[in-house]
């Protein structure tokens, strides 16, 4: 581990440059990037999962990794009360699969197969990779809340990566 990082965690002002919604969402949709969908909970028990494309890797030693949650999110709560969760890397053939979690169901996981975790969490089957992570800290972030995760166990498969940039869902080109 580094030293103490001597930022404070929030540098922005009450006033900053007005930027305009629509040009931030047009230019920030420029951004490519994977798609996963978060799990909690046990494979026949209580579990929710939403998709998050917000997922990124910060640091190997200790090995974390963060993603981000509306704050307006029914499920934020849950993620909040549990600290064990999943990422499941999505692999090109499950764009299905990431509109499935993005829209509130009754049962998200209805017709979806799944396969359970080293520490017992639903993970979504034929998924590229699985990251199994406790969370070790909460940060605000506007209006999203940033989990820290610390990775506890993860695995990965042969497969093609699913993309998302520019509010579509693409596959990836070599160039
Ligand atoms: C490709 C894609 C990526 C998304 N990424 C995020 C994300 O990183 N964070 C987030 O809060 N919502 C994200 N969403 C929206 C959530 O998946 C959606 O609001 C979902 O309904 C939240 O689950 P809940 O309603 O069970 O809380 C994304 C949606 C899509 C289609």
């Amino acid at each position: 581990m580094t030293a103490s990082n001597p930022l404070p965690t929030e540098t922005y002002t009450a006033e900053p440059p007005v930027i305009d919604p629509a040009a931030y969402r047009a230019v920030m949709g420029g951004f490519a990037t994977g798609v996963t969908v978060i799990t909690l909970g046990s494979t026949n028990g209580f579990r929710l999962g939403v998709t998050a494309s917000s997922f990124n890797t910060v640091s190997l030693d200790p090995p974390l990794i963060l993603w981000s949650l509306a704050l307006k999110a029914p499920s934020l709560a849950a993620f909040r009360s549990h600290d064990l969760f999943a990422v499941s890397v999505l692999a090109n053939h499950q764009k299905d699969i990431a509109l499935q979690f993005a829209r509130p169901a009754e049962d998200k996981f209805a017709g979806i197969d799944m396969i359970e975790g080293a520490n017992g969490l639903p993970l979504i089957k034929g998924a590229l990779a699985h990251i199994e992570c406790r969370t070790v800290a909460r940060y605000a972030g506007g209006d999203h809340e940033i989990m820290l995760g610390q990775v506890v166990s993860l695995r990965r498969d042969d497969y093609a990566p699913l993309v998302f940039q520019g509010g579509k869902f693409h596959g990836l080109a070599e160039v």
